[in-house]
């Protein structure tokens, strides 16, 4: 049977973060997360409801914090149109853009039905992200000096030369240890490992690699912009509570597998992000004078689309 072209659900991706991304950067700064990521979730599903087909979601962000969100397996969607699968986080950085600190965006990957990973009652995994000239060549079970090794080699570079992003969390510290000690930079934002696996794959950012364990729905969506660029990536659960270990043992999925690239996001997939309060990678929408201006990110097969939206009220 050939696979549903999926390329004509892009727009509506688009739109479904551009309002989120709006939706949200009215709380942008004012303490209150849960406020901004309803406000970004409710935006969105109104917006993916119109979805020129039916839309599942495989994975969505929220359990893992209790937080506003999309829910697994809810169907979105007019229903004339391709059967997709979504993997979406409506507000990636929430606690960014609650303290207005750069860095959070509106997030969402579709892909051809049937295809996305669904990492069960897994919130974390370790995730590997490289660009395509490292494709094929790291390994998680490889101690990180061995990894650094490889991706230097591949990319021509010398190790000291590169520049690694691993999110500052305390269960990275001695990774983060031994990157430095193996002679390379290290970028440690906050959070936002989908915005830092971004840097990776874009050609207009300085960034060789991504490490370290995040949560999984931004894994998905990560997965689904590396496959579409012919980018490298590796992700295996990592769960970070007894709780969680136990919830994914008992669904039957081991925590010793890794997934590659094409295992996590298996067939024709993109990413839409839209800027939510600034950053290296995408201005906040600019609100008034009678229009709204946003922002995107559109990353589809062998195509990178930045695109600057003006919305008239
Ligand atoms: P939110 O959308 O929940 O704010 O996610 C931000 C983030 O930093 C992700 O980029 C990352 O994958 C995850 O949180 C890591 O989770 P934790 O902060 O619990 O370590």
């Amino acid at each position: 049977m050939q696979a549903a072209d999926i390329s004509t659900l892009e727009s509506v991706a688009l739109d479904a973060t551009r309002d989120a991304a709006v939706a949200a950067y009215a709380w942008v700064g004012r303490n209150d997360q849960d406020a901004a990521d309803a406000a970004a979730t409710s935006a969105m599903r109104a917006a993916l409801a119109e979805a020129p087909g039916r839309g599942t979601v495989v994975i969505g962000e929220g359990e893992k914090d209790d937080a506003p969100m999309l829910f697994n397996r809810e169907v979105l969607g007019n229903g004339h149109g391709p059967d997709f699968d979504i993997a979406v986080d409506p507000l990636e950085g929430t606690s960014f853009s609650a303290r207005d600190l750069p860095g959070s965006l509106a997030t969402i990957a579709f892909a051809e039905s049937g295809t996305m990973w669904s990492p069960g009652p897994g919130f974390y995994m370790d995730k590997i992200v490289v660009s395509a000239a490292a494709e094929g060549v790291v390994d998680l079970d490889d101690p990180p000096e061995t990894t650094l090794a490889k991706v230097a080699e591949a990319l021509g570079k010398k190790v000291a030369d590169l520049r690694v992003m691993i999110m500052d969390k305390p269960r990275h510290e001695e990774l983060i240890a031994r990157v430095l000690q193996a002679g390379a930079a290290v970028q440690t934002p906050a959070g936002g490992d989908v915005g830092g696996s971004l840097a990776v794959l874009l050609p207009d950012h300085d960034v060789d690699l991504l490490l370290g364990v995040g949560g999984t729905p931004e894994g998905v969506m990560t997965a689904a912009a590396v496959r579409a660029l012919g980018g490298g990536m590796l992700g295996r659960l990592a769960p970070q509570r007894d709780e969680e270990a136990e919830a994914i043992r008992a669904a039957g999925m081991s925590l010793d597998r890794i997934y590659d690239r094409d295992e996590l996001v298996a067939g024709d997939a993109f990413f839409a992000a839209t800027g939510v309060n600034g950053g290296a990678l995408l201005g906040r929408p600019r609100v008034g004078d009678g229009m709204t201006i946003t922002e995107s990110l559109l990353i589809t097969r062998g195509q990178i689309r930045h695109i600057t939206h003006t919305t008239f009220d």
